[in-house]
């Protein structure tokens, strides 16, 4: 029986010990605060932040686990690098952790390997990034260099905007670097996620693209397939496998990617299940959960077969402890329809509570109508 050390306790994180249960494994659900998700489903946990160097290296010390598995990306992955040295197997590999954690290092990775992004520019003050927007052309996308769902993240659509962006992201963002990154706005047809498998005795394996829209940096809604014209899917592929052989290692990649009527054009990546791949809990044969838990122990994929499919999120209004759910009979009585509720003790204005998934014709309609069913009732604090 193996043992994980999943760091990162979210949904994302509670499907992945689900999908591992199933195939014997033993797993240590850590995160910072106590009954998050995946918590609820693994054998023990831990609470501690996963930023502090010593406290993460206790746990791995004291637990001795098998695989270290990172659910979440907010942790002091330059421990994970020095464990993977001392012969730890962190997945998909230290290297891909520490890369992908930072948006600058990613970003420089893809050019490095030629491959196509958005035209792009640091800045480390309110003066550099108005020249560097003013370079780039309005509208520009500005983002911390480290950060995720969309924390920090603003349009900035003329010069006038750029003050408060900057602010913006200096409030939004994590760690010690005062570092944007800077960007032409992409006038997308669509956006999609392309889940990328790598194995460690087989070939890389793509999902079907997963079309998804986003909200103030979080998704709200995913489907599966997203159509795509043969050459646009086979660039997506392309990009995916150059930056995941880059990487390293095993495991399932959310590889994002813009798409204009032109070309592809490829926006970041997650070493790990990605949330808008939720959908593939009822569009797959075999989750994107399954599919990590599999590449990761070493375990065949012979096959991945897709049935349209889509997910819609169920956000909380306000800060509150508690909380209850009302409107899941309205939403569960539709026929191929099925929620998720993740078990947050907690909630905030647009924390992300429950997922409803559903299966066949018109899904997205499907499942975003019953996601409006569910309202999430606290008390408030
Ligand atoms: N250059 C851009 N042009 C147009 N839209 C963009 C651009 N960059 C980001 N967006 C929009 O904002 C969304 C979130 O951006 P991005 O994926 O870079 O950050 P994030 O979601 O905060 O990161 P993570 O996925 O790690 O949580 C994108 O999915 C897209 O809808
Ligand atoms: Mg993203």
């Amino acid at each position: 029986m193996k043992k994980i050390l999943l760091l990162g306790s979210g949904e994302l994180g509670k499907e992945f010990v689900i999908s591992a249960k199933r195939l014997g494994c033993h797993v240590v659900a850590c995160d910072s605060y106590t009954g998050a998700p995946a918590m609820q489903v693994a054998d023990e946990s831990e609470v501690f932040s996963m930023l502090d160097a010593a406290k993460l290296r206790e746990a791995v010390e004291r637990h001795q686990p098998d695989l270290i598995v990172p659910e979440i990306e907010a942790i002091r992955t330059e421990v994970l690098v020095e464990m993977e040295k001392e012969g730890r197997n962190v997945v998909p590999s230290a290297r891909a952790v520490n890369m992908t954690m930072n948006r600058d290092r990613i970003r420089d990775l893809a050019v490095d390997l030629g491959v196509r992004t958005a035209r792009f520019a640091y800045a480390e003050s309110a003066e550099q990034l108005m020249g560097e927007a003013k370079a780039i052309g309005f509208p520009v996308v500005i983002k911390p260099v480290m950060s995720s769902s969309g924390k920090g993240q603003s349009v900035a659509q003329t010069a006038d905007d750029i003050q408060n962006s900057w602010e913006y992201a200096c409030a939004g963002m994590r760690g010690d670097r005062q570092r944007v990154i800077v960007e032409e706005f992409i006038k997308f047809d669509y956006e999609i996620t392309l889940l990328t498998v790598k194995q460690k005795n087989g070939p890389t394996l793509f999902c079907d693209p997963i079309g998804h829209v986003q909200e103030r940096g979080d998704y709200q809604y995913s489907w599966q397939p997203q159509p795509m014209i043969d050459k646009f899917r086979q660039d997506a592929e392309t990009m995916a496998k150059a930056v995941t052989d880059d990487l390293g290692g095993v495991g399932i990649f959310g590889v994002e990617f813009f798409v204009t009527k032109d070309e592809v054009i490829f926006s970041e990546l997650s070493p790990r299940p990605h949330d808008t791949g939720m959908v593939t809990l009822v569009s797959q044969n075999l989750s994107e959960f399954d599919l990590h838990a599999r590449a990761i122990l070493g375990l065949p994929i012979p096959n991945i077969t897709v049935t349209e499919g889509a997910s819609a999120v169920v956000l909380a209004a306000k800060d509150g402890v508690s909380p209850t759910y009302t409107g899941v009979e309205a939403a569960m009585a539709e026929p191929d329809v099925d929620v998720r509720i993740f078990g947050k003790p907690t909630t905030r204005p647009y924390r992300r509570m429950a997922v409803v998934l559903a299966k066949g014709e018109n899904a997205v309609e499907r499942a975003r109508a019953a996601a409006a069913k569910i309202k999430v009732v606290t008390k408030g604090i």
